[in-house]
């Protein structure tokens, strides 16, 4: 290979981060793959825009068949986010035998499924390492590191923006409100930020979570959920008081042959290790019945730290070209929902 082309569905906080990525980082990637990687086309929604990323105007486009139909690109990166179209998109380049490296959560916890199926038909890799805890390798850990053991829980912080207002409320007695339109400007939040605080977000990456930890089709109609836009200051001083921090935990445990999924606000002693995880950092504790107790930590959110996920994930893919071994990132095994203890 001469030279990979990349071309970028979407050039927000996160798209910016992955061409600074790729440029900063051109002559590691070429040490891993053995040849340059480019962006040649990104795909934006206003031409006009100044960004302070490094880019040509030839680069952008407002038409996405420029890149999805474009025979010299080989890996399509979704950071556009939504649902439809972003799906529509990925489809499309999946068929015309793209890799898709994507790090839309909302997209993989509902049709994560049928997307790595026609992945699998077309022998394209779809990785989606970014989709949970931003620039902590958590979905690999869980498939690749603990592929010997069996996980039994995994309990974690999978949201950047409702533990940075939690932490900023806690520790500095700010208002909600105020707190939130900081996590908003500093990239952390969504679009629409009911998603982080009504925990839908958290949500979608524990259905991701739960259907790689335990092999299963998790959906998120499965998963219970409870945010936290009604929690005050005074809730916070009150528990911080009594020795207990609150975090938006999200939880995945087998309970003899259920599964149980849920995101909600939990008070847990001062003294363990989650409830010192502060601001956008996010955290998974898993536990398996080999291993014992593991966490991972890092930050959850932002640009940088989401591209790193993704730039790792484009790197697999192009050591998987190499290899002529494309086609086989995890396609959920569609086991029964209800799961049988392997040791009854
Ligand atoms: N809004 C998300 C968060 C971004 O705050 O965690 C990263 O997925």
């Amino acid at each position: 290979m001469e030279e990979i082309r990349v071309g970028l569905l979407g050039l927000g906080t996160v798209g910016s981060g992955v061409v600074k990525i790729i440029n900063a980082h051109q002559d590691r990637l070429i040490h891993q793959i053995g040849c340059p990687v480019k962006v040649t086309k990104i795909l934006v929604k206003n031409l006009e825009k100044e960004r302070d990323v490094q880019i040509t105007p030839d680069m952008l486009t407002k038409d996405a068949t420029e890149i999805i139909d474009n025979e010299n690109i080989d890996i399509v990166i979704e950071v556009m986010g939504g649902l439809e179209e972003a799906r529509a998109h990925i489809l499309r380049a999946l068929q015309n035998g793209k890799h898709v490296v994507t790090a839309n959560k909302d997209l993989m916890a509902v049709y994560g499924s049928e997307l790595l199926s026609v992945a699998k038909e077309n022998q394209c890799d779809l990785f989606y390492e970014a989709s949970v805890a931003g620039g902590i390798p958590i979905l690999r850990t869980i498939v690749d590191g603990l592929s010997s053991d069996r996980i039994t829980k995994m309990m974690g912080i999978v949201n950047g923006t409702t533990n940075f207002i939690l932490t900023k409320m806690s520790n500095e007695g700010r208002a909600y409100e105020d707190v939130l339109k900081e996590a908003q400007e500093l990239g952390f939040a969504e679009a629409d930020p009911t998603s982080d605080v009504e925990g839908l977000d958290a949500a979608r990456k524990m259905t991701i979570l739960a259907t790689l930890g335990f092999s299963t089709n998790v959906e998120l109609k499965d998963v219970s959920v409870k945010g936290i836009s009604s929690i005050t200051e005074e809730d916070l001083a009150y528990s911080q008081g009594l020795g207990y921090t609150m975090k938006l935990i999200g939880l995945a445990k087998r309970d003899g042959e259920k599964l149980e999924v849920s995101v909600e606000p939990t008070l847990l002693p001062n003294t363990h290790p989650l409830a010192a995880v502060q601001n956008e950092f996010n955290a998974v504790y898993v536990y398996g019945a080999a291993v014992g107790e593991t966490m991972f930590y890092g930050p959850g959110a932002g640009s940088l730290p989401t591209a790193t996920s993704i730039v790792s994930d484009l790197v697999a893919v192009m050591r998987n070209m190499r290899l002529g071994v494309n086609g086989n990132s995890t396609v959920t095994p569609q086991y029964p929902k209800v799961l049988k203890n392997e040791d009854e």
